[in-house]
């Protein structure tokens, strides 16, 4: 090889290196950022825009240890009002979407403090339990869409979903998950509900990351946008 030849391949390689070296550091920078703020999932557009009258249902639990996301709290205060952290996404999508709002609730509330509550929830898990629930969807009949949102217990729906999705049949309906989480995003819930509503119609759902609820109207309203609403 002469010295003409290389010098070209050397300088050829050194670009090919830098090349992959910057697509890779900018490619995880974005992704990091995405997987934190919102599910990767929730990135694709709806195939075919969401219609129809909406509901948007939500269990919720706040911890009563303290208020503050930052410090991983299950509370928020916004306007000057205290919300559970899924609470709080509820209330947006209701706001942005026109629809209307249904609590999950139950006969035996949860123990308020950090470590009663996660020991509660397992005991529950361990037994099996679906709790009684007391707030009761009147005139499903009328709801095209229906969002479900709850926080991500122990990798999985907290118990009161699995009473919500056998006490209601969903077929023919949209449903769109969401849930608030300290970092497993929805585990495997999505595919856990697709499997009980078979007959719904499901979109891809929003995690939002409990440190981020306080920044996460935009992602909540881009969310919405690619399912086409508020267009
Ligand atoms: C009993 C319990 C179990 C939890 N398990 C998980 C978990 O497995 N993964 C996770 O990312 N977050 C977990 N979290 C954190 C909650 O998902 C998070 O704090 C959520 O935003 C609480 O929402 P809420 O205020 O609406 O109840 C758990 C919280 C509790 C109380």
């Amino acid at each position: 090889m002469n010295k003409a030849s290389l010098f070209l391949s050397v300088a050829v390689s050194l670009a090919v290196v830098f090349t992959v070296y910057a697509y890779a550091s900018r490619t995880c920078t974005a992704e990091s950022v995405t997987n934190d703020r919102i599910s990767a999932e929730a990135a694709q557009p709806a195939a075919v825009p969401v219609k129809g009258k909406v509901l948007v249902v939500y269990f919720t639990s706040p911890e009563t240890d303290g208020v503050d996301t930052s410090s991983g709290a299950s509370r928020i205060v916004a306007d000057g009002k205290l919300y559970g952290n899924t609470e709080y996404v509820a209330a947006l999508i209701s706001q942005k979407t026109g629809g209307d709002l249904f609590q999950i609730k139950m006969a035996n509330a949860y123990p308020g403090t950090h470590k009663e509550l996660l020991d509660a929830s397992k005991r529950e898990i361990d037994a099996k339990v679906r709790p009684k629930l007391t707030s009761h969807i009147q005139r499903l009949k009328d709801y095209d869409v229906i969002f479900v949102g709850f926080p991500n217990w122990w990798y999985d729906m907290p118990m009161p979903l699995y009473s919500f999705f056998d006490a209601y049949d969903f077929t023919g309906k949209t449903l769109i998950p969401f849930c608030t989480h300290a970092g497993s995003r929805f585990s495997q819930a999505e595919k856990t509900i697709a499997a009980l509503e078979k007959g719904a119609k499901m979109q891809k759902g929003l995690a939002i990351s409990r440190k981020n609820l306080g920044e996460a109207e935009t992602a909540i309203q881009n969310w919405l946008q690619r399912m086409g609403f508020g267009k």
